[in-house]
């Protein structure tokens, strides 16, 4: 009689087996990972309406990220340019461009061109853009540079979520701020790289800050000279 089942049927539970465990690893793996702080949501990078490209426009023609991104400096959002920014030359540049053809289209109706947006915090943890644009005072000026949390836009075709925007994330700068910060004029610079005077006036800088969460010097002590720690120094400070 022929056989009805392959030879190697056999040995299937053995290799269900094999599956399972390497299956169940798999699984504990991605678990873990998508739920470690430094995945959250890195790499994410939606399909626009318009094709914008900031490698040309950022990066070519080195437009200031203010010219678009406007309240960037005064406000808690960057936000996304109105189409009258970009019809400021558009009106007259590439006016037929069938990739442009979305943007005449919002011109004209005066709905607004439907970014998609990338970066986002949850409703439950504040963050404020202006308050890392400029830090410290007088003397001691500093800001955390556009690259330092969304990397080199200057190089993207199509941006891209560089940073986890975690929580840890947050608190690692928080509680060290000296490396990632530059003089106020280098906000907006791309590939800026800080000399040693800058950096022994960077952690002159930054012992003077006092970032929620931080475990900076002067976090350290409550308004009776009690040792704060991460818990009690500031939650409210992101959690309103
Ligand atoms: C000519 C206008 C223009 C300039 C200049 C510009 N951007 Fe943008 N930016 C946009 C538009 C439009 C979008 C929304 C579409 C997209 O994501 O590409 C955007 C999106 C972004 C986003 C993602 C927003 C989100 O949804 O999370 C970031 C971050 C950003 N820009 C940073 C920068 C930085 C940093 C610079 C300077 C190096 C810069 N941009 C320069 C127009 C501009
Ligand atoms: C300061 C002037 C300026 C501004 C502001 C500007 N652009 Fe441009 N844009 C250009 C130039 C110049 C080109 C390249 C033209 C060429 O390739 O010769 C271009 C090219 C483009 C292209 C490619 C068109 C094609 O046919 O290849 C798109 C899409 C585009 N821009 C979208 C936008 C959007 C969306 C905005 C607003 C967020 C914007 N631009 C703001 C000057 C500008
Ligand atoms: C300290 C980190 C940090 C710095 C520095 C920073 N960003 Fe952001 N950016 C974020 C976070 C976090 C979000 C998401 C914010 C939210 O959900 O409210 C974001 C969101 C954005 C957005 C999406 C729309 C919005 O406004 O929420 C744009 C555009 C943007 N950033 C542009 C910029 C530009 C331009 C600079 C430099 C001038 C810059 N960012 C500097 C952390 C930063
Ligand atoms: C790369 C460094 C860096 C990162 C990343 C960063 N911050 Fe900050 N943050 C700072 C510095 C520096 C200050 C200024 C502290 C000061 O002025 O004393 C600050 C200040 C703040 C403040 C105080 C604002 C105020 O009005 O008092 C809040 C709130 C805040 N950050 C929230 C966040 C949140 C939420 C995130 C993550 C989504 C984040 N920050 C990520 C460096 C950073
Ligand atoms: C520097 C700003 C900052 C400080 C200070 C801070 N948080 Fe958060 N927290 C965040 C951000 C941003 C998120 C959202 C993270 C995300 O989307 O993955 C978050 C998320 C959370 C969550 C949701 C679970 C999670 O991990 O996503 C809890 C719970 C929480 N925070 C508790 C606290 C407590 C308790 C403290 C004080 C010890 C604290 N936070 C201090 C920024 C902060």
């Amino acid at each position: 009689m022929a056989q009805i089942f392959p030879k190697w049927w056999n040995q299937t539970p053995a290799l269900a087996l094999v599956g399972t465990l390497v299956g169940g690893g798999v699984v504990t793996f991605a678990l873990y990972w998508w739920g470690s702080p430094w995945h959250t949501d890195v790499g994410y990078k939606p399909t626009q309406p318009i094709e914008y490209s900031h490698k040309l426009h950022a990066g070519d023609m080195q437009i200031d990220c203010r010219y678009c991104h406007a309240y960037v400096e005064r406000g808690p959002h960057g936000g996304v340019p109105p189409t009258q920014t970009c019809m400021n030359c558009h009106a007259q540049v590439k006016k037929d461009s069938p990739k442009l053809e979305a943007l005449r289209e919002s011109w004209k109706t005066g709905k607004s061109v439907e970014w998609v947006r990338i970066h986002k915090t949850p409703d439950f943890a504040y963050f404020n853009h202006s308050a890392h644009m400029g830090v410290g005072v007088g003397e001691n000026r500093a800001a955390v540079g556009c690259e330092t949390c969304h990397g080199r836009i200057d190089t993207m075709e199509v941006v891209k979520q560089t940073q986890p925007l975690s929580m840890a994330w947050c608190l690692d700068c928080h509680s060290d701020p000296a490396p990632n910060l530059r003089p106020v004029e280098q906000l907006t610079a791309m590939g800026w790289k800080g000399d040693l005077a800058w950096n022994e006036k960077a952690t002159k800088i930054a012992a003077t800050l006092n970032p929620p969460g931080s475990l900076s010097a002067a976090a350290k002590r409550g308004p009776n000279g009690e040792l704060l720690t991460y818990a009690t120094a500031g939650c409210s400070g992101c959690h309103r």
